[in-house]
């Protein structure tokens, strides 16, 4: 068997305890099954995901000491199998692993790079739920990539705050890392009483003892796990409503001066987008503005960060459209990336065209226009945006010409119809996941035309797609 190794963290080996020792005299009590699959089968990331159940809840304890950065966690995951299980796989790239428990019970485990493999005693049975829980303490990291930058858990002037998409998740909690296995989230993280923890979803009023203050934070629509979030530090708050939606927004001190405007902004545009894509998919809504600059904004669900700056009122439409376009419709494969960025761009050209006079009054279509003169080796055509690879994910293509690919198409079937595109995606599939060939599908149904060849030029033709050739 390969060695167990550590990914981050402390360099010790790691072994279940002898008493949870691999079953070599096999237990009379132990279902038979088989080991889970170690990939969910994406092939951006083949070590992403894993096969044999599906996850249904994450409940991530989490206790943050700012001296050393240290984190003692206990994550438990309900899951249910979809087969007869004698093993089966998270992803796991964070600190020392304490103990594992399966249904209350010690399980053997054994660490083999990013995939942590749990080993419970008696077998878990197909159809039926069950619970892991996984104890861990030190110090998670963050991924430094060279094509996608930094993310994962980044630490803060004051504390963290964890921005993880694509891969990012297994830096901080063992999880089915795909957005094809969402699942709900409870977070209970607890800190010095001089900090504060922000989180996606729904708080509980916070609890102070002995100097340690818990927040609880409730995500109640099912998420994907690169989406979960908590930023741990000091923070200046603002809650106010729109109808029944609580909208919280929390902003780093250094960016008190941006904390009205944010959630002004924000408020403007949830009920702008609410009225062309539909209802807001979540029960709360919201925005971070944190200190690492990395200068990117994630969509973390209901409540984005923005890492490092105060977002124009373009950036803010943007991560608030990835709600519907990415959050509540997810991806099926990464691959299918240009069906979040593309769909959160082309929200920027809507809010221009019909957004506030504020925004300026340029049309899609002239936006459009603007981009289509760009030579064809531009970065903004290359490489095509239906299959960038993996490396380009979040390349200038993947964001304009995949928004461009949305305005040939509204050229092609007409304002009505291509509106209710967008809304029918956002609602049709609303908590779910798709493809591009379901994007495709949905647009000749509603559109009743043959839009292969506008696709196919768009999304997967090389330089820049010729007019007349869609
Ligand atoms: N989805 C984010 C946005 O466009 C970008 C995330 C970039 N992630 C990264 N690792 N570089 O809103
Ligand atoms: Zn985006």
């Amino acid at each position: 068997a390969a060695p167990a190794v550590q990914a981050t963290g402390t360099r010790e080996p790691e072994t279940a305890s002898p008493a949870a020792a691999p079953a070599a005299t096999p237990c009379p009590l132990r279902i038979p099954g088989k080991p889970g699959a170690a990939s969910i089968g994406d092939r951006y990331f083949p070590g992403a995901g894993n096969g044999g159940y599906d996850a249904t809840r994450y409940r991530v304890a989490l206790r943050f000491t700012p001296a050393g950065h240290e984190v003692d966690a206990t994550v438990t995951m309900t899951a249910t199998a979809t087969q007869a299980l004698s093993s089966f796989h998270l992803d796991f790239r964070g600190p020392r692993i304490l103990d594992v428990k399966v249904d209350g019970m010690p399980a053997a485990f054994v660490r083999k790079g990013g995939e942590l493999v749990v080993t419970p005693a008696g077998g878990l049975a197909a159809g039926k739920p069950f619970t892991s829980v996984v104890r861990y303490s030190g110090t998670p990291a963050a991924t430094r990539d060279g094509e996608l930058g930094t993310y994962g858990w980044v630490r803060s002037g004051d504390g963290a705050v964890v921005v993880a998409e694509p891969d990012g998740a297994p830096n901080w909690f063992p999880v089915n890392d795909h957005p094809s296995d969402k699942a709900l989230y409870d977070f209970s993280v607890t800190v010095p009483k001089a900090l504060q923890v922000v989180a996606n979803g729904v708080p509980d009023t916070p609890v102070t003892k002995a100097g340690w203050t818990t927040y609880g934070w409730h995500e109640r629509t099912p998420m994907a796990s690169y989406l979960a979030t908590v930023a741990i530090g000091k923070f200046a708050v603002k809650r106010g409503k729109i109808g029944d939606l609580p909208v919280i927004t929390a902003v780093d001190p250094r960016f008190k001066k941006s904390l009205n405007s944010l959630h002004k902004t924000t408020i403007k545009a949830l009920v702008w987008e609410q009225k062309l894509f539909g209802r807001y998919p979540f029960r709360s809504a919201g925005g971070i503005i944190d200190d690492p600059k990395l200068d990117y904004a994630l969509e973390t669900q209901s409540r984005p960060v923005y890492a490092g700056f105060a977002p124009d009122a373009d950036f803010v439409v943007h991560e608030l459209a990835h709600q519907w376009f990415g959050d509540s419709v997810s991806l099926r494969r990464w691959q299918d990336i240009w069906l979040n960025e593309g769909f959160a761009t082309y929200a920027e050209w809507l809010w221009h065209e019909r957004g506030p006079k504020t925004a300026g009054r340029d049309s899609a279509k002239k936006i459009f226009k603007r981009y289509y003169r760009q030579p064809p080796n531009s970065p903004i055509f290359n490489p095509p945006p239906g299959a960038p690879g993996r490396k380009a994910l979040f390349s200038f293509s993947v964001y304009i010409r995949g928004a461009m690919t949305l305005q040939a198409l509204r050229q092609r079937v007409g304002d009505k119809a291509f509106f209710k595109i967008l809304r029918t995606w956002a609602t049709g599939r609303r908590g779910g996941n798709a493809t591009t060939a379901d994007f495709i599908a949905l647009s000749e149904r509603i559109s009743g035309r043959q839009l292969d060849k506008l696709f196919t030029v768009w999304l997967t033709r090389k330089g820049k797609p010729k007019k007349g050739s869609w």
